[in-house]
C-alpha cells in the first residue's frame, strides 16, 4: 500500500506550478467534445478523475489525439474533435471513477442524447447524492434510474431523451448540479435557468462563453438558450487553487518561508482561500498576469509568519469547499480558535470530510469539536506525529501531509495513491520540499531549499 512519510522542515523556500485545474480539465474535455471542430486543450490534468472524463467522451464517440504527456500520468495537451452536439451510444457502462464532477455533469449531457447509457463509479462515488442531479433532469424530461444500493445513488441508468428547460432553484449551492443542469439546457428547447443558493464556481458559464456559448446571469440565477453548438476553440486550462492550497497553508503558517506559485487559476469563485488565510494573518498577494481564454490566470506568492484563528462565513463556503481538510490544518496549527460551520456538504464529498478530518487532527493532538454542519478548533498546541488514514481521499491525503511537515516526529499516512485524482505528482513535490531537492521535478518544481529542524 502507498504510503507518506513526513518529517518537520523549518521553513519552505520554493517555486512551482501545480498541475492544471481539475475542474476545467473536465468541463473542456466535455465541451470540446460536444463543439463543432478540432480544439487543441493544454495542461490538461492528467489525473485518474479527468482521465475518466476524457476515457468517457472517446466512448461517446469523440476522437483526440495526445499530443503531449506526463510521463508515468497521462495526457497534458490533447486535440479533440468535437462531435457538433451529436454524441454515439456507448457500447458499455462508462466509468466515473471516483469523480462526482464527471459523473453529475456528464449526466447532464447523456440526458439529452438519443441513446441510453450507464455512469458507474467507485465505493465512494457510488454512495454519493445524485438525486440532486436526478430530480432537476428528470424535470427537464429525461429519465434516470439510480440503480445502487442506496436510493438515489450510482449506478445510473440514463434514458436520454428531447428535454423541456425548466427554471431550477438548487436546494443546495452545487456548481456540479448547476452545471449539469446547464449542460442539459443546451440540447433543449428554449430557456433553461437555474437559480443558485449561493455563488459557485462559475466555470462551466466561462468556458461555454470561450466556445461562444452565451449564457445570461442576473442575480443568483444564471440562463441558457438551447440549441447553440459550442464553436471549437483551444483552451488553455491555469494551474489548480485547489492543489495550490496545500502548499499556500504550508508556508504561510512557517515562519521564515517563501513561496511562489505560477500559472494559477485566480477566477474569484475559487480564491477563498487566499481570503482566509490573509484574515488568519497570513502574507500572501495575488496578482492575475492574465485571462487567458475567460479564466484569471496569475501568480500567488506567500511570506511565512504565524498565523491566528478565524470564522469562515457562510457565503465563503462553497468557494472553499474543498480547501476546509487543509484550513483545518492551519487553524490546528494557529493560535486561538477556528470556527467552521454551514459546511454539511463536507459529508457528502469523496469521504464524510468533517469526520475524516476531525479524526486525523485528533490523532496529531489537535483540539476539535465537531459538529454535524462543520468544526471548532483551538489552535496552537503542538502537532505530534501520527499514523494516519487517508480513507481513500485525495485532499485527505494532502491535507495531512502539509500537517506532517509541522509536526514532531514522523507523520505517516496509509494509502495515499488516491492522490492522483486530482494531483498527479504530488509526492514528488513532497519529497522534493523534505528532502530540499533543487532537481526540477514535476510540473517545473523550480528551486527549493530549507534547513530541518530536527535534524
Ligand atoms: C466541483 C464543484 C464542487 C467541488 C468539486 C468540483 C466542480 O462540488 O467540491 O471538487 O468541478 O464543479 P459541488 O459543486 O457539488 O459543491
Amino acid at each position: 500500500m502507498s504510503q507518506f512519510k513526513v518529517r518537520a522542515i523549518s521553513s519552505l523556500h520554493a517555486e512551482f506550478s501545480v498541475p492544471g485545474d481539475k475542474s476545467m480539465s473536465h468541463r473542456a474535455a466535455m465541451i470540446a467534445g460536444i463543439s463543432n471542430g478540432n480544439c487543441l486543450i493544454r495542461n490538461f490534468l492528467p489525473s485518474e478523475d479527468c482521465l475518466n472524463t476524457l476515457k468517457a467522451m472517446g466512448s461517446l464517440g469523440v476522437k483526440y489525439e495526445v499530443l503531449e504527456e506526463l510521463e508515468g500520468y497521462g495526457p497534458t495537451t490533447i486535440r479533440i474533435h468535437g462531435r457538433n452536439g451529436k454524441l454515439a451510444a456507448p457500447s458499455s457502462p462508462i466509468d466515473c471513477g471516483n469523480s462526482g464532477t464527471g459523473m453529475r455533469l456528464l449526466a447532464g449531457l447523456l440526458s439529452a442524447q438519443s441513446f441510453d447509457s450507464e455512469l458507474f463509479g467507485d465505493e465512494s462515488l457510488s454512495s454519493r447524492p445524485m438525486n440532486r442531479i436526478i430530480i432537476p433532469l428528470e424535470k427537464m424530461g429525461a429519465k434516470i434510474e439510480g440503480k445502487g444500493e442506496k436510493p438515489g445513488c450510482a449506478p445510473l441508468h440514463i434514458h436520454g431523451r428531447s428535454l423541456q428547460p425548466i427554471t431550477y432553484e438548487m436546494p443546495v449551492a452545487s456548481a456540479q448540479v448547476k452545471s449539469a443542469v446547464l449542460l442539459a439546457g443546451l440540447f433543449s428547447e428554449g430557456k433553461t435557468t437555474v437559480i443558485q443558493p449561493a455563488d459557485t464556481r462559475d466555470h462551466t458559464e466561462r468556458m461555454l462563453a470561450a466556445f461562444r456559448v452565451h449564457t445570461r446571469r442576473e442575480g443568483n440565477a444564471i440562463s441558457i438558450h438551447g440549441g447553440q453548438i459550442p464553436e471549437a476553440t483551444d483552451f488553455h486550462v491555469p494551474g489548480d487553487i485547489s492543489s495550490a492550497a496545500f502548499w499556500l497553508v504550508a508556508a504561510a503558517a512557517m515562519p521564515g518561508s517563501r513561496l511562489l506559485i505560477q500559472d494559477v487559476g485566480l477566477n474569484q469563485t475559487r480564491t477563498a482561500i487566499i481570503g482566509v488565510l490573509v484574515r488568519m494573518g497570513a502574507k500572501i498577494s495575488d496578482v492575475v498576469r492574465s485571462h487567458q481564454d475567460g479564466e484569471p490566470i496569475g501568480t500567488v506568492e506567500v511570506s511565512g509568519r504565524g498565523l491566528t484563528g478565524t470564522e469562515l462565513l457562510p457565503a465563503e463556503i462553497p468557494n472553499l469547499i474543498d480547501e476546509i481538510p487543509v484550513i483545518a490544518v492551519a487553524a490546528a496549527l494557529a493560535e486561538g480558535k477556528t470556527i467552521i460551520r454551514n459546511a454539511k456538504e463536507l459529508r457528502v464529498k469523496e469521504t464524510d470530510r468533517i469526520t475524516t478530518v476531525v479524526k486525523n487532527l485528533r490523532l496529531m493532538g489537535a483540539e476539535v469539536e465537531e459538529f454535524e454542519d462543520g468544526m471548532e478548533i483551538i489552535g496552537g498546541k503542538p502537532l505530534c506525529g501520527a499514523t494516519l488514514e487517508s480513507y481513500g481521499d485525495h485532499r485527505i491525503a494532502m491535507a495531512f501531509a502539509i500537517a506532517g511537515l509541522f509536526a514532531k516526529g514522523e507523520t505517516i499516512i496509509n494509502n495515499t495513491a488516491c492522490v492522483n485524482t486530482s494531483y498527479p505528482g504530488f509526492a514528488k513535490h513532497l519529497e522534493a520540499i523534505i528532502q530540499h531537492d533543487t532537481q526540477p521535478a514535476a510540473y517545473q518544481l523550480k528551486t527549493i531549499h530549507h534547513e530541518t529542524p530536527w535534524a
